[in-house]
């Protein structure tokens, strides 16, 4: 399967935020992914819906919205209503997971759960055929720039399984650390789709980054 590239917008630069988003589009990045922090259930606040709806009326890729905040469910429409393809909420900030994924879908977009780096793969056993998208965090949430942590290669083969044994169509998408140098690894795993903030656009041509990692994972 074709491996995707999510570049992360929490590392543009905010100044110019529409060139950054232009580049996006004319690169081989596959989405957009939107971080939304609420400085509750992270200790950051990124940026929030007249943000993600300036970026949304210049974006022309998949819009993959990355919900770190408390009880997502009073949120869902409005995400959809702004332009959101794939919504993602942390397993970890909801009680009920499975009226808010339906909600999700109901709402007309994919729904994903992401996971904090101390949760278990397991926990998910029993809606992963429900999912879309699992977004399995390689940082502790919260901050673009963090060292990637190596435990997650595990996590990725054990939900890699959870899918072939499930016949789940679900999509694994790895978030935070993501570098040239774990991206191969990552894919052969069983990652679908990588996010990468820093590494894209602290980089001296990101055009060329988002190319190399495309390269490097198909
Ligand atoms: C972290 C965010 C990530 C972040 C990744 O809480 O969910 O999407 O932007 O940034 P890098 O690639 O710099 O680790
Ligand atoms: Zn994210």
């Amino acid at each position: 399967m074709n491996k995707l590239i999510a570049p992360s917008i929490l590392a543009a630069d905010f100044g110019n935020l529409q060139r950054d988003v232009e580049m996006v589009n004319e690169s081989k990045a596959d989405w957009f992914h939107i971080d939304i922090m609420d400085g509750v259930f992270v200790p950051n606040i990124s940026f929030g819906m007249p943000v993600l709806k300036a970026i949304a009326s210049h974006a022309k890729k998949t819009i993959d919205v990355h919900l770190m905040i408390v009880d997502p469910d009073r949120y869902i429409k409005t995400f959809a209503d702004l332009g959101a393809d794939l919504l993602t909420v942390h397993y970890e900030a909801c009680t009920h997971l499975h009226r808010t994924i339906q909600a999700i879908k109901a709402s007309g977009m994919k729904a994903g759960v992401a996971l904090n780096p101390h949760t278990p793969i397991t926990v998910l056993e029993d809606i992963i055929t429900d999912l879309d998208l699992v977004c399995i965090m390689s940082v502790n949430p919260g901050f673009g720039g963090q060292s990637f942590i190596e435990n997650t290669y595990k996590k990725v083969k054990q939900l890699k399984q959870l899918i072939v044994e499930t016949n789940a169509n679900t999509l694994i998408e790895i978030d935070g650390g993501v570098t040239s140098k774990n991206a191969k690894q990552l894919t052969e795993a069983g990652a679908d789709v990588l996010v990468a903030g820093s590494f894209v656009f602290k980089s001296d041509n990101p055009t060329n980054t988002i190319a190399d990692l495309k390269g490097i994972c198909n």
